[in-house]
């Protein structure tokens, strides 16, 4: 991958100058055809970029900084295996765990794809026998209660997706997350689930992380007060994780190990032995599906021309809003009640893929990086944070998620949910003028003095970007499709930035940290080893526990 300063780039230059014209999204609309031609279909979805303040020479001069970027050759890198996660020395790729035309990958000579079937084979016969109640616990009862203790990649992936496809859920299982080392985590879902018919998924890719060994060394002491059985564990206990011998020191045997390996990023894990919950909740048909979609997304992907590529276009809409227009933050709002998760998965995806600020040759950027990732499903957010983006002073462009046909088709829910989908960007694009607004309120007889006062309150000046993406149903096919979608919209913008998209040194700071002050928390002695702040703080704390 080639390090090239963005900003340093000829179409970069001339994108500053675009962003100081002031053509208006509802004037681009005098193009009778835009909508046809800032908009893409993929199979049964529809992405709408035609509300954007991109005009035919913004739109192609994003594509040449795409092409000056060195995009192109990035995508073949990461999908070919090159160890392009280089501050890690790993290959990045978890398209081949969803490679369903099974052709060839190699990382270090050696391909990939054997493993991959292999342990997809393992998940499939263990999802069977969950789904067909084959599985028995320490008493001979079938396992009904599945508890994934895991947490960021570990949880939210098998999270978000449980949840966007519950409508799939198989009728005999029930399904908890446990991700939070606050104790109440784990004791609110002890509370719901039976030892004798409980499955615990120790989820951790290095299977060391503080939150998720504290949570599955009480889950293990709550099984064994009840089971009172050693032996017992391995019929309630599996590890989905890269580190054997870490699975077996906790005393899962490694025959109950789901392995993958370390060119899967946490983040970009649900496709892997991660996705165990997932197939066990939905059937591991359904969780084919969610593969096979986004198989077909990394296609489209890796085949399409940069004018006709979704996830291309998508960054490069994301970085004209980020670098030129000066967003700072991205709403994803989807119109489905089951997609509620979905914003917070790809807080991590993006937030901890593209939260860099420095450069592939170690340098400070002298541009912006990854926006704030944020939202919260349709219509509820709509009477929360929607007055911000229609009238705030942040610029805050927005994906609009929806589906054509509900799960639940109940009396004119969907048609209601839909007609404020449509009706939101509208109004975000044309916004209301001051004549308007006076009209409106001289015909409803309201004085003049009224009027006055509260026409300017009444304004929207609109020109708000979003992009609507319509699918026909959020199935397992779909869903994968979307997911896939959103992935390689990060990796084009971390190319593009010329940072590392897939290490997360950032978090590790906190970490070590915490271990240090964890025994300081263990005695009732005054500290005095910090900052005065930090100091006051944990005198403040142990006095008021004592
Ligand atoms: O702390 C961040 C992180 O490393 C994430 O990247 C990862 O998804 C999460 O912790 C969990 O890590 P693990 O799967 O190794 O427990």
């Amino acid at each position: 991958m080639q390090h090239i300063n963005p900003s340093e780039t000829i179409a970069w230059k001339k994108l500053e100058s675009l962003a100081t014209n002031d053509q208006t999204i509802q004037s681009l609309f005098e193009n009778k055809n835009r909508f046809e031609e800032f908009h893409i279909r993929f199979g049964d979805m529809l992405v709408d970029f035609s509300k954007n303040r991109v005009n035919h020479e913004t739109f192609q001069t994003l594509i040449q900084l795409a092409k000056e970027s060195g995009v192109g050759e990035a995508i073949s890198d990461m999908f070919s295996g090159k160890p392009i996660n280089r501050t890690e020395n790993r290959a990045v790729l978890h398209t081949a765990l969803r490679n369903k035309s099974n052709t060839p990958v190699q990382v270090d000579g050696k391909d990939v794809m054997p493993d991959v079937n292999s342990v997809l084979e393992q998940m499939k016969a263990f999802a069977d026998k969950i789904s067909n109640g084959q599985w028995l616990g320490f008493t001979g009862k079938p396992i009904t209660s599945l508890v994934n203790i895991g947490i960021g990649g570990s949880d939210l992936g098998p999270v978000m997706v449980t949840e966007a496809l519950k409508p799939y859920q198989k009728e005999n299982i029930r399904v908890y997350f446990v991700s939070n080392v606050d104790g109440t985590h784990i004791a609110e879902t002890l509370k719901k689930v039976d030892p004798e018919t409980t499955l615990f998924f120790i989820a951790s890719k290095t299977f060391t992380t503080q939150e998720t060994m504290t949570n599955a060394h009480s889950a293990r002491d709550w099984f064994l007060k009840h089971a009172k059985d050693e032996t017992a564990v391995a019929k309630h206990f599996v590890a989905l994780s890269t580190n054997g011998q870490a699975v077996s020191e906790f005393g899962i045997d490694t025959e109950n190990m789901f392995a993958f390996w370390d060119w899967v990023g946490g983040r970009y894990s649900l496709w892997s032995a991660i996705g165990l919950p997932i197939a066990c909740t939905i059937g591991f048909d359904n969780f084919e599906k969610l593969l096979e979609g986004a198989h077909a997304m990394d296609n489209h992907f890796r085949q399409e021309s940069f004018e006709k590529n979704i996830p291309v276009i998508l960054a490069l809409i994301g970085i004209w809003n980020t670098n030129f227009l000066g967003a700072t933050s991205e709403a994803i709002l989807p119109y489905d009640q089951y997609m509620h998760r979905f914003a917070a998965y790809f807080q991590q995806g993006n937030m901890e893929s593209n939260g860099k600020y420095v450069t592939r040759n170690g340098e400070k950027v002298n541009y912006s990086t990854g926006p704030i990732i944020w939202g919260e499903p349709g219509t509820n957010g709509q009477h929360a944070f929607y007055q911000l983006i229609h009238q705030g002073t942040h610029l805050i462009p927005c994906d609009f998620i929806a589906p054509a046909i509900s799960h639940n088709q109940v009396g004119d829910h969907h048609v209601k949910l839909l007609s404020n989908f449509f009706a939101q960007t509208e109004a975000l694009m044309n916004g209301q003028t001051l004549e308007k607004v006076m009209s409106e309120m001289e015909k409803a007889g309201k004085p003049k003095e009224e009027i006055s006062t509260l026409a300017p309150h009444r304004v929207f000046e609109g020109n708000r970007p979003t992009n609507s993406i319509l699918v026909k149903k959020i199935d397992p096919y779909t869903l994968g499709a979307l997911i896939a979608m959103y992935e390689h919209k990060i990796f084009v913008q971390g190319v593009i930035w010329n940072i590392f998209s897939f290490d997360q040194w950032g978090v590790e700071l906190g970490k070590v940290l915490a271990k240090g002050i964890l025994p300081e928390l263990e005695n009732e002695e005054e500290i005095n080893s910090h900052d005065a702040s930090t100091n006051g703080l944990i005198n403040a704390y142990k006095k008021m526990r004592s």
